[in-house]
């Protein structure tokens, strides 16, 4: 059947104040960007007249600026999962304008087929080609398009030719059975693919509008003397895991989380000459991979979006026959799967804001109130992973943050799941230590000197159980940074 072309003040129409709308992409990539903007505009526009106007926005994970960062000017959310990234959202849900559900990504689509979170009413999906039949081919990201593209009731397609149709083979497109009728996911090996190169749905209910937009890529920061130290310093972790047998020497599959310092690790991975090629089973494909993947140091990558500069898309997209031999793009449910993360012993590498000398792990709180970003993949890996590292650079804020605690101000990822910590400074290999040795361990080898004394003092006066814990003091640091702008002026409460 032919399909219905309309502009995109017509495809936004079709979306109502209270609607669930699931968009498609994974980070900036493969995000819609007209039809939010054109919600935007309906949503001042009801405003103005006094109306209300808000949606719920479901997506893979966060989204470019086109999407959040409209809807929220216009004040046009109510309800956003699972993951975000965007400046002025952040702070709307700071102030409490909007209701954020940080998820851990990979359940999104299951929870939306389980009805937890309400009918899709709308899905819009970013894609290279669509058919008449119904076949949609994503662009650059994935996420939970597949899911709601089949449950929405109208999906309207965003056909961006700033994409080539050729991408069509780059992904892999499938949802599991629910429960009880679920088996074992197909993913045997990274390369493994198990469903279909396009998402299909009932061509009926699809309205199309074309565009020609480019992506919101940014580009990252510079590998600075820390993150170059902290990239280091995981690449001679994996080297000696590897010389006293504990790693396997034909090494197993990296993932690595978001940002600058997940870049720099790559890169400093590629560069050792005693890491052997290796695979990427990921959700983010950073440049650092699309590098490694042309120098032959990475054979495989599978992962949910490429979430990389405009100018490595555009490399990508003129040598598209390489990469479809040697990228995979999958939905969020397959690429973070905690199944498939154990059955692959896949090596875990992610960003802390904060870690405690035992151990946990904040991930997504500023001083425990401020959301930053969310939990994103990094639960979804941490815990099935063959070893689960968390990075940080020792200090924040000039120093006058110390990424170390005694006690994290928000929990993320228990000490019963991070196995091994890195900063600059050195490696917390955290395997086989009770929680004092674990303090220890991490003081000497990851804390920045200026704050080592100080965290010997709390851990040394502190009540002596299986875990050493002071209640008076447990936030002490925190509480020096809220009064006084800098936790190198902690002070200890004299217990009654
Ligand atoms: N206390 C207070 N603020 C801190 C802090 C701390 N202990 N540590 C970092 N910050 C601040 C930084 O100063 C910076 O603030 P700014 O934006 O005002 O400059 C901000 O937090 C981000 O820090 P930055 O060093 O730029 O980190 P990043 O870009 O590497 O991101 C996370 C780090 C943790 C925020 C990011 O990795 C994340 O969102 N992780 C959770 C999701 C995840 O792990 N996904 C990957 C799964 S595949």
């Amino acid at each position: 059947m032919a399909l219905k072309f309309v502009s995109a003040d017509e495809a936004a129409s079709l979306i109502k104040n209270g609607d669930n709308v699931g968009f498609s992409g994974f980070t900036h990539a493969g995000c819609p960007k007209v039809i939010p903007t054109a919600v935007a505009k309906i949503a001042k526009a009801e405003h103005e007249k006094g109306n209300p106007f808000k949606i719920n926005v479901l997506t893979g994970a966060s989204t470019g600026d086109k999407l959040d960062g409209e809807l929220t000017r216009a004040n046009a959310i109510n309800f956003r999962a699972p993951y975000q990234t965007n400046n002025d959202l952040r702070k709307a849900i700071n102030q409490g304008e909007v209701n954020y559900v940080d998820l851990h990504l990979s359940t999104l689509a299951q929870s939306i087929r389980y009805g937890l979170l309400g009918d899709i009413n709308v899905a819009v999906i970013e894609a290279c080609d669509v058919t008449e039949d119904g076949e949609i081919i994503p662009t650059c990201g994935v996420g939970i398009s597949a899911t709601v593209a089949r449950v929405a009731k109208i999906v309207i397609v965003e056909l961006n030719k700033w994409n080539p149709k050729e991408m069509r083979g780059l992904h892999d497109i499938i949802e599991p059975l629910d429960p009880p009728h679920r088996s074992a996911l197909g993913v045997f090996g990274v390369r493994d693919r198990v469903g279909t190169p396009y998402i299909k749905v009932d061509p009926s209910k699809i309205y199309v509008v074309e565009t020609n937009v480019p992506n919101e890529g940014g580009s990252f920061a510079p590998v600075d003397e820390v993150t170059s130290q902290i990239g280091k310093n995981v690449a001679n972790f994996f080297i000696k895991e590897m010389r006293e047998g504990r790693m396997p020497k034909s090494f197993l599959p990296i993932q690595s989380g978001v940002g600058n310092i997940a870049n720099a690790v790559l890169a400093a991975m590629g560069d050792s000459k005693e890491i052997p090629d290796f695979e990427v089973y990921t959700e983010v494909i950073q440049d650092a991979v699309i590098g490694l993947l042309e120098s032959g140091r990475v054979t495989y990558a599978s992962g949910c979006s490429l979430t990389v500069s405009n100018e490595c898309i555009e490399k990508v997209y003129k040598n598209l026959d390489f990469f479809k031999e040697r990228v995979v793009l999958r939905p969020s449910e397959y690429s973070n799967n905690p199944e498939i993360v154990r059955r692959l012993g896949v090596i875990a590498i992610n960003t802390a804001i904060e870690a405690d000398i035992f151990g946990n792990i904040n991930s997504t709180h500023i001083m425990g109130t401020k959301m930053m970003n969310g939990i994103g993949g990094s639960g979804d890996f941490t815990r099935g992973s063959y070893v689960s590292i968390f990075v940080t650079p020792s200090v924040a804020k000039d120093g006058k943050i110390s990424s170390f605690v005694p006690l994290v101000s928000h929990a993320d990822h228990s000490e019963h799941s991070v196995k091994v910590i890195i900063s600059e400074y050195g490696v917390a290999d955290l395997r086989r230590k009770c929680p004092s040795e674990r303090a220890k361990c991490i003081i000497d080898n990851c804390v920045h000197p200026d704050y080592r004394e100080k965290l010997y003092e709390y851990l040394n006066n502190a009540p002596q159980g299986n875990t050493p814990f002071d209640m008076y003091n447990a936030f002490a640091f925190h509480k020096a940074f809220v009064e006084t702008g800098d936790m190198h002026n902690v002070k200890w409460v004299e217990k009654a």
